[in-house]
């Protein structure tokens, strides 16, 4: 199978169309079978995917050494072919409660050696502060990530949830590849500033939450619960009347699924391809069935017309309750 590729910005890597998003392997949508992660991993890097997002607090480590595993365990030609972006600074206790962000120079550097040896490598394709630390200008913790490029612990620099002010003065300190952020037909925010600003400044995207936390698959019903430590018991989205609200726009994506013959997983995950070659959307499949699906939306071709009846079925801000829960969307200098 050929994978389609993109850039990740004038500077960045070039990528498959598609990657995948390495987290919910990591319990943050409830348990995951490692076995099964493991082989979605391997069944990605054989159709192609190149571009696997991780991050060093998903699961305090244990998403890191799951794709250690997998890439060991992978033939050489696709372990080769993998490029691994890694976002750091997350501070989290040993029962998983979270508290706050570490961007110092020093922090990321003793971040970054950490994650080398979890993850088994000699680089780092991508490395990213994962939020602002509201306590650090930005241009430090770029400057570490750029000492960590100049010494080849790091390959290229990436930013994530930061809004137009600081995308700037971190393009001015080191070429920055792309910006990874929520981006779906119910996320719409990044329209209004941030993506017009990466446009110019040649970085790229790397589009989380295309399904919405899979609330846009069409495999969520109102009446399935979440365990507590799914991320989706506490987004304002998953809940009662916003739950069932939000779900009627998946069953007006659902007919325009059906006339086209495709899911509306691929639907949601083909019109964020659609928004630009400067986009790379990630997937969080954890299942090879999930991935299959996920994969299937790089033959969804749209026409102006589908668009058109895509966007009226999901009109951007229709979604009820927020992307984060207050506390978390107070972290997000995006949303500033
Ligand atoms: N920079 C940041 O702040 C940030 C934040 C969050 C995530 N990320 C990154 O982005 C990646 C993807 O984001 P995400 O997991 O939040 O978003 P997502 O792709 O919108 O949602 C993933 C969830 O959707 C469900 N789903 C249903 N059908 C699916 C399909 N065909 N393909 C894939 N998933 C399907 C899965 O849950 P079930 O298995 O329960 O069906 C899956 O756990 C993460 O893995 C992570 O690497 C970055």
């Amino acid at each position: 199978m050929t994978m389609r590729t993109r850039n990740l910005g004038t500077t960045g890597p070039r990528v498959s169309a598609l990657g995948l998003g390495c987290m919910g392997m990591s319990g943050m949508y409830g348990e995951a079978d490692r076995a099964e992660s493991i082989a979605t991993i391997h069944a990605a890097l054989e159709a192609g995917v190149t571009l696997l997002d991780t991050g060093d607090f998903y699961g305090m480590g244990h998403n890191e050494l799951l794709i250690n595993e997998a890439l060991r365990t992978a033939p050489a030609a696709l372990r080769e072919n993998a490029r691994i972006s890694v976002k750091f600074g997350a501070l989290r206790g040993p029962d998983g409660d979270w508290f706050g962000f570490d961007g110092r120079p020093a922090a990321v550097k003793n971040f970054a050696a950490y994650s080398l040896q979890r993850l088994g490598v000699d680089h780092i394709d991508i490395y990213r502060p994962s939020r602002l630390d509201p306590d650090v200008p930005i241009e430090e913790t770029v400057g570490a990530i750029a000492e960590l490029v100049d010494k080849g612990w790091v390959r290229h620099i990436g930013l994530s949830e930061v809004g137009a002010d600081t995308i700037r003065r971190a393009a001015a300190t080191a070429p920055i590849a792309d910006l990874q952020i929520e981006y779906a037909l119910i996320s719409r925010g990044p329209e209004r500033e941030i993506l017009p600003t990466l446009r110019e400044l040649g970085i790229g995207v790397t589009a989380y939450g295309v399904l919405s936390r899979g609330l846009l698959s069409g495999h969520v019903s109102a009446d399935q619960g979440f365990a507590a430590n799914d991320f989706r018991a506490h987004s304002p989205r998953f809940q009662g009347d916003n739950l069932r609200h939000n779900l009627t726009l998946v069953e007006s994506l659902r007919k325009i699924a059906e006339q086209q013959g495709v899911s509306v997983a691929q639907i949601a995950i083909a019109w964020v391809l659609s928004r630009g070659e400067d986009i790379v959307p990630l997937v969080g499949a954890r299942t090879r069935q999930r991935l299959d699906e996920a994969l299937g939306a790089l033959d969804v071709t749209l026409e102006e017309a589908d668009l058109a009846a895509i966007e009226a079925a999901v009109p951007a801000d229709a979604a009820a309750g927020d992307r984060y829960a207050a506390e978390q969307m107070a972290m997000l200098d995006s949303e500033r």
